[in-house]
Parts: structure tokens; sequence; C-alpha cells
């Protein structure tokens, strides 16, 4: 395993400006910076992300030499680990739903928030943040949210649940097994299949998602039979 540089914070803005500070001043791939607190985490579609003591709050610093519009590969693995590392550690059986969320009966357990920097074609860095209910009681409000410890009954760990998360991300990302990211996601997801409405900034495309094309996008057929990809955006399901 790496040997990861992390850096460890009670209370930050957010994971992700640290990170991103980290990463301009040419910091290692994979660092990490966690927070038990964050007072201004932020979520995807520029929303705030409630982020209390006892939850799980970090960013990864990656520095992928891999073509830019692979990126997106990254997000699905992150999704991917935190959902091994929850059955691993407690045989919880979590769901993928487009983009970048992990799901437990319908219930969002982790949301997912990816920063990149792009120069010269070449990817900078990628930044995955995440943020993972672990035994914080209040969850981004306007969601159906559950915690670790409303499954378990009990306090967890929220570091073991870092340091498999990274074993775990640090495998799926392995370059050998790379291609293999998107089916596997698709194995375990809940969005393909089924009817959705996805909210982006300036518009609302509904229709059954039928797949995840080779970037990443989500596509749709909407109700007058046309193919439409979203690549961005808020996914409801019927
Ligand atoms: C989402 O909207 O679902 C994504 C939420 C991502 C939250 C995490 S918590 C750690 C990192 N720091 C932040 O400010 N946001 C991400």
């Amino acid at each position: 395993m790496t040997n990861y540089t992390i850096h460890n914070f009670d209370e930050i803005d957010s994971t992700m400006n640290y990170a991103k500070q980290l990463a301009e001043n040419g910091c290692e791939n994979f660092t990490v910076v966690t927070a038990k607190i964050q007072k201004n985490g932020r979520g995807r579609l520029e929303r705030k992300w409630f982020s209390e003591q006892g939850g799980l709050y970090f960013t990864v610093v990656l520095k992928p030499k891999i073509a830019m519009d692979k990126a997106f590969v990254y997000n699905f693995a992150a999704s991917l680990a935190i959902a091994a590392t929850l059955k691993q550690l407690f045989k919880i059986d979590a769901k993928l739903k487009w983009p970048n969320d992990v799901h437990i009966s319908g219930k969002k357990i982790c949301g997912i928030l990816s920063e990149i920097k792009i120069d010269k074609d070449k990817i900078d860095y990628f930044n995955i943040g995440i943020g993972l209910n672990v035994n914080n009681q209040n969850f981004s409000s306007e969601i159906n949210s559950v915690s670790v410890k409303q499954l378990t009954e009990k306090r967890e760990s929220a570091i073991k649940i870092l340091k498999t998360f990274l074993i775990n991300f640090e495998k799926k990302t392995d370059p050998k097994r790379f291609d293999k990211i998107i089916s596997e996601w698709k194995q375990n997801n809940i969005t393909i299949g089924g009817f959705v409405k996805v909210k982006t900034v300036n518009k609302t495309i509904e229709g059954a998602a039928i797949d995840i094309d080779r970037s990443g996008a989500l596509v749709i057929v909407t109700d007058n039979f046309t193919v439409k990809k979203v690549i961005c955006g808020d996914c409801f399901h019927d």
C-alpha cells in the first residue's frame, strides 16, 4: 500500500480548499486531507455539505497520468471503494446512484465531489472529496439520508473506515484494472434501467436511463424517443 501523507484537521472550512492549495503547491499523488468538522463543507452543484462532528470528511489529491476524458473513472472507483468498504467492515449492502452517490435502500450515505485542474491538455490534479455519514446525526437537509451508525446501531470508527477505503481505492484504481471500473460500477448501480429526472444547472431532462457512455455521461431516452446524454447533474429516481 502506498505510504499516504495525511493532513488531519479538527476543524477546517473545507478539505477541498486545503487539498487545492496542497495540489497547487505540488504535493504528492495520493495526499489526503481529513477534518472532523467542516465549517463550509461543499456539495455538488454549489450546495452546502453539512459537516458536523461524527462524519467522515476527506479529500484525496490525485495526480493521474491518464487522458483527461478518463478522469471521471476515479469518481466511479471512489464510490465503488466506499461500497466495498461498507460491505467489508459492516456487511452493509450499498448501491451506486449516478453520478457519485452511495445509497442504502434508497437513502444517501455518501456523497462525492471532484475538482480537476487541466494544464495544457493534461491533468494537473484531480481532487476527490468524500463525505460519509458515520456517527453524525444531522445530514445535508434536502436529501433522504442514513448513517453507518443508524445501520449498525453503534458508534463506528471513522479512521478505520478511512484506512480501509484508501486500501480499496488504491486497488480499484490500479492501472491494470482501470478498464473494469465502468462495468463494475454498472453492476452495482441503481440508476440504469429506471426512470429519472436529471436537473442540471440550466435544464431538466426526464426519461429512461439506459446506459453510461464511455465519458461517464448518463444516457437517457426521453418521452419523444430522443437520446440525450448528461455529463453532470442531480439525478432523481421515479
Ligand atoms: C454531494 O453533494 O453529494 C457531494 C458531497 C461531498 C462532500 C465532501 S466532505 C469532504 C469534501 N469537502 C467538502 O467540502 N466537500 C467534500
